[in-house]
């Protein structure tokens, strides 16, 4: 277990991301993205599940033979072929993760697994002892973790530690949980199972509810020191938690959280572009610090109060996240005062007057035309200039 306040982040893009619709990626791909995810700082890199087919195992042994510094991980079901061809394709890294899982909610054991709680810990207990004897970096993932009793949890978590686990992930696979809830559950997951002082506590949240990053900043808040995360949150159905939203959290609110993490943060737009370029999702603009939209100001009055001092309506420095800068929007909203400062930009300085006859011209455009371009706004200029002088 992490002594400090640092959270390791574990970013899964190239395997829970991947499992987006439309987003494979061939091993050239995953390669690019990985060499980023370094770059950017991340502690653990999930590069795919080798089982599940030929290209995949491909993949993970290159990004394993590639990093420098980060550890990689790769995913296997709890059964000792998977685990042995995780362990084949991870095993060149410089610090190789095997991560098992097995499902422990009544519903997935019941219905999917149908295998009765015993013979899951008993199946646990084994994958992860056959793990730990191929590298002491053994993860365990209780899958369904967020819909299984928690006692149950505390014992099969109990268990795998036993058996050599270091880190222990509770997955919100379904995305069900509720913030409030999943803290609590953390909590009790942390005073009740036997030796959790050995192992890390981790979560994995998903999106069904749009509460992954909020479920996995209140896990943190309850002592989880492991997020697993992806790029623009993408992930299986709604996606999973995203890198920049809890890194983001952290770092522009650390009197809530003390907790820090080891990522670059100017490499966030980049990283989140890259992804966004070679797994075709685009992302929306108005999604959380990376969208076009993230800062960029239509109305008025946040454009003047940005052109007078941006933290009025800006609560990171978009310099932070590796933007350049905000932009002001120019749209019916805008004022004459973002309008004159888009006009000085762009090399032209007018007088009051013919700023006043711009401002009119530019008003009635807007409530034609919905998006108003630099040619726009320099016929504009043109115009009023050699009105007001004639
Ligand atoms: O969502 C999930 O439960 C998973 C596990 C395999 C960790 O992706
Ligand atoms: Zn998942």
């Amino acid at each position: 277990m992490t002594k400090d306040n640092r959270i390791i982040i574990f970013d899964t893009t190239l395997r829970d991301g991947e499992q987006s619709p439309g987003a494979s990626m061939n091993e050239a791909e995953k390669l690019r993205i990985a060499t980023q995810l370094e770059a950017l700082g991340v502690d653990v890199i999930e590069a795919g599940f080798p089982a599940a087919s030929e290209g995949d195992f491909k993949a993970v042994e290159m990004v394993a033979k590639a990093l420098k510094k980060t550890q990689v991980a790769a995913l296997c079901r709890a059964t000792e072929h998977d685990i042995n061809m995780a362990w084949d394709a991870v095993r060149q890294a410089v610090n190789p993760r095997i991560h098992t899982f097995i499902a422990t909610s009544d519903i997935h054991m019941e219905y999917k697994l149908k295998m009765s709680r015993d013979e899951v810990v008993a199946a646990a207990v084994k994958a992860v002892s056959h793990a730990a004897s191929l590298t002491p970096n053994v993860e365990f993932s209780a899958e369904d973790g967020s819909r299984s009793n928690p006692d149950f949890l505390c014992k099969i978590f109990g268990a795998a530690i036993e058996a050599g686990a270091t880190t222990l992930n509770l997955p919100d696979t379904v995305g069900y949980a509720i913030p409030g809830e999943f803290s609590d559950l953390v909590k009790y997951i942390m005073k009740n199972t036997p030796n959790m002082d050995k192992a890390v506590l981790s979560v994995h949240c998903h999106n069904d509810l749009g509460l992954a990053t909020a479920n996995t900043l209140a896990a943190i808040r309850a002592g989880a020191r492991q997020a697993e995360v992806t790029i623009n949150g993408i992930g299986e159905r709604a996606g999973n938690t995203s890198m920049e939203e809890v890194v983001m959290s952290l770092n522009t609110r650390p009197n809530f959280f003390p907790e820090t993490t080891s990522i670059d943060t100017t490499r966030i737009y980049p990283t989140s572009r890259l992804v966004s370029m070679i797994t075709g999702i685009l992302v929306q603009p108005n999604r959380a610090i990376v969208g076009a939209n993230a800062f960029a100001h239509e109305a008025g009055i946040h454009q003047d109060g940005v052109l007078k001092n941006p933290m009025t309506y800006e609560i990171m420095k978009p310099e932070t996240i590796g933007l350049n800068k905000n932009s002001l929007v120019l749209g019916k909203h805008s004022g004459r005062h973002a309008l004159n400062s888009h006009i000085e930009d762009m090399g032209y300085n007018l007088s009051d007057e013919e700023l006043e006859m711009v401002f009119k011209k530019f008003k009635h455009l807007c409530d034609r035309k919905k998006s108003i371009q630099d040619e726009d706004i320099e016929a504009l200029v043109n115009e009023g200039v050699l009105r007001s002088s004639q």
